[in-house]
């Protein structure tokens, strides 16, 4: 298995494209489900998740069309992919392909939708927590649909079609809200779904529904209002930057000091981030094209921060952040309020000379004047990816393990670093 290999001490300076958002590109990939007439996606990064959705959405009978480069094309741009599901051919999503990908379980919303019933396997745990799927058979019970669970598959029917209902989610879930969006779009009557999630994929995936003309209001607040329509068309649509890759970066410079421009990063998709980013002592300024991040001599401060969902700071930046901390000046405290074992980080910087003590869903991180490299290896994508940071500046040689982790949700990130002075490479199996 694939290995980076990364020696630290260097400062990041330049620039870096930000790719289009993984957890926007696919539910937008699964909505192309809801038509048979094709979904035109633009910005649509190179990942292992989403090559894995693609031949998901294939068993269903969806055709996936990657448009070639034009010459002089920067090769950093994000692919323009065309996907139909001119007929859905299997309305069963098997444990083999779901298991491999949580995500896919979404596609329960769009196949129930549009062909009355489907079976879904149940995806199973994960490494960050047990994620239950409860609020998806509840919400589209809400809508009508009469569901089993059989032999680890949930088995949703609704013969005559889905129809308007309301539904509280009883926790913001960023999954749930985008499949009974989805779900509703093609539901008779209209759809209040209430404490929904505001993350801004949410509301990415609720402009290309609008454009394929589905009739929507409201994402991005508590409730979303959405009047169901007979039939979707076809639309085009470009996905949105990725803010928690663009947070990453931000993090990587702020620990090895430094000036990066991040091209293409939209700062109000990160605010909250970004604002505990400057309280380190990071300069962070943003304009139209992007976010500037420099530290150049500044001392790194500790600052403690909670993870919540959006607008607030993003569980997925709580590793990242962490590998930041174990550097900064005091004890930051960071508190993860959205899983309940996202914390496997924590064993893997201790490798590399990190003081962490963990307390129930806290970590004080009390901050270390260097790390050493080590071998590392994580369980999860955001965990690997805040060894690569930490990497960046321990002294010698650190050597990541279990590259696919990196590959299912950042791209070219050795590229993207190498670029900017990291020594960093990738070293085959
Ligand atoms: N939850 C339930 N029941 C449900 C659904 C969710 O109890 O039926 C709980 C979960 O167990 C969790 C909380 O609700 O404790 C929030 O989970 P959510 O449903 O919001 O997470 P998700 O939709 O499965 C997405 C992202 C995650 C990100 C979370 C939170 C994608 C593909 N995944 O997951 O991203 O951490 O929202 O923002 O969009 C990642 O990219 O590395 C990643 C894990």
């Amino acid at each position: 298995m694939d290995a980076i290999r990364i020696v630290g001490g260097a400062k990041l300076n330049g620039e870096i494209p930000i790719s289009g958002a993984k957890n926007a590109a696919l539910p937008l990939m699964i909505a192309s489900l809801l038509s048979e007439e094709p979904l035109i996606l633009d910005n649509l990064p190179r990942l292992r998740d989403v090559q894995q959705l693609q031949q998901i959405l294939s068993n269903h009978g969806v055709s996936y069309m990657i448009e070639g480069k034009r010459p002089g094309q920067d090769t950093m741009a994000g692919q323009t992919v065309h996907l139909q599901a001119e007929e859905i051919i299997d309305t069963c999503a098997p444990y083999d392909l779901v298991s491999k990908m949580r995500a896919s379980f979404w596609v329960i919303g769009p196949l129930l939708a549009r062909m009355g019933h489907c079976s879904v396997s149940l995806p199973g745990g994960c490494a960050i927590g047990t994620r239950p799927v409860d609020f998806f058979i509840d919400g589209l019970a809400a809508l009508g649909a009469k569901i089993e669970i059989e032999n680890g598959y949930v088995v949703a029917d609704a013969p005559g079609g889905l129809v308007g209902g309301e539904f509280t989610f009883p926790r913001i879930s960023v999954g749930a809200t985008h499949t009974l969006m989805m779900a509703a779009t093609l539901a008779k009557g209209t759809t209040l779904l209430k404490q929904a999630a505001k993350e801004p994929e949410v509301v990415d995936l609720a402009e290309c529904l609008i454009a394929m003309g589905a009739r929507i209001s409201g994402a991005g607040t508590d409730t979303i209002t959405i009047e169901g329509v007979e039939k979707l068309h076809g639309a085009r649509h470009s996905v949105l930057p990725d803010r928690i890759e663009t947070g990453t970066y931000a993090m990587a410079v702020a620990m090895t000091g430094g000036d990066v421009f991040l091209r293409g990063a939209r700062a109000e998709l990160l605010q909250s981030a970004l604002d505990i980013l400057s309280q380190t002592g990071t300069t962070v300024e943003s304009s139209a094209d992007g976010i500037r991040i420099a530290r150049n001599g500044a001392p790194l401060k500790a600052v403690s921060v909670a993870t919540d969902p959006y607008p607030g700071f993003p569980t997925d930046l709580q590793a990242q952040f962490m590998a930041l901390m174990t550097m900064a000046e005091g004890t930051a405290t960071i508190t993860e309020t959205i899983f309940e074992n996202r914390f496997m980080h924590v064993q893997e910087l201790a490798r590399l000379g990190a003081k962490i003590s963990l307390d129930g869903q806290k970590a004080h991180v009390t901050g270390v004047s260097k790390l050493k490299g080590a071998q590392v290896m994580a369980t999860d994508l955001r965990a690997s990816v805040s060894l690569v940071i930490a990497g960046l500046v321990a002294e010698g040689e650190t050597k990541v393990n279990r590259v696919y982790h990196l590959d299912r949700g950042f791209e070219r990130l050795e590229d993207k670093l190498a670029a900017c002075g990291a020594t960093i490479e990738r070293i085959s199996a």
